[in-house]
């Protein structure tokens, strides 16, 4: 695997390929939910062998335009040589790991503002900025690898709609592909803020999983699904989280397409014509985590 920390070394590199990239943008930090992404990624570049393969580009960048200014930046793991060597072990070919001043050399003054009523609700709504902050990095790092294909993890939802959403509305040729969540054995979500959590911490994060499936096997069962019904799931899990201590920010179940509420006709039409998904964010202590389960 060759790193590469600048944007002309990564422009002469990719124009000797014999084939556009497929692309895995990442922050760093990687885990086993990463590395299935790079996987997927080397699969869907090995479908493509016989017009010459597409490398597999991953890239390392924490984002400063996507965190709040209370948020998590500075203290956010930043372990690149043990990530290069997961990304090569993984399939990798490129790692792009620009610094600050190669990918921002002057102030981002454009930026990249999704429309509100995808990128305002849910984490937005609780991160205000946080899409726009994506977008912008997503679209720049988009515009210097120029991928064919670019995988995304579900356990970002909201990020994976609104990056499709961006890529279609901008004409972008990218296949955006979603890449499954990955859990722990008991269930925990990947993700590299769960570095931030004691042993206890831990054991307790295991709560979403549980309401997750709850609230899931719920709605599978129920013989009617109304707008009620699912505000009383949503609030009576909200409840169950403050009672053991968390702060939650959201416990929603969301169209799968839009995330947005479904109405009382399509909850009457069922789960197959209007597929939902139970999305959660919540703190404990001082770690946000955020997950969801498709119903
Ligand atoms: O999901 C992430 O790690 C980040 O939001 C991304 C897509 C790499 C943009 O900084």
């Amino acid at each position: 695997m060759k790193t590469i920390h600048t944007v002309a070394e990564l422009r002469a590199t990719l124009s000797a390929a014999p084939a556009a990239p497929v692309f895995v943008p990442t922050m760093g930090n990687l885990h086993e939910g990463h590395l299935a992404l790079i996987r997927q990624a080397v699969g869907l570049a090995d479908a493509a062998a016989a017009t010459g393969r597409s490398p597999v580009v991953a890239s390392i960048f924490v984002n400063r335009l996507q965190f709040g200014p209370n948020e998590d930046f500075d203290r956010y793991p930043r372990t690149l040589a043990r990530d290069a060597e997961l990304l090569a072990s993984a399939g990798c070919d490129i790692l792009f790991a620009p610094d600050e001043a190669e990918l921002y050399p002057e102030p981002q003054g454009y930026k990249v503002v999704p429309p509100a009523e995808l990128a305002d609700i849910l984490e937005g709504a609780f991160r205000p900025g946080f899409f726009t902050g994506v977008c912008t990095v997503v679209h720049k790092l988009f515009n210097l690898v120029q991928p064919r294909a670019a995988v995304f993890g579900k356990k970002d939802y909201q990020q994976l709609m609104v990056i499709r959403n961006m890529v279609r509305q901008m004409g972008l040729p990218i296949d955006i592909v979603g890449g499954d969540t990955m859990r722990s054995p008991e269930g925990l979500a990947l993700s590299s803020r769960n570095g931030y959590l004691s042993d206890d911490e831990r054991a307790e994060a295991l709560t979403l999983i549980g309401l997750l499936r709850q609230i899931q096997s719920q709605a599978r069962g129920a013989t009617a699904l109304t707008p009620a019904l699912l505000a009383e799931w949503e609030q009576a899990a909200m409840a169950r989280l403050r009672e053991r201590g968390w702060a939650p920010d959201y416990v929603m179940v969301r169209r799968q397409t839009d995330l947005h509420a479904p109405t009382a006709d399509e909850l009457a039409a069922g789960l197959t014509t209007t597929p939902l998904v139970t999305l959660v964010a919540a703190k404990l202590g001082r770690t946000r985590l955020i997950d969801n389960l498709e119903i």
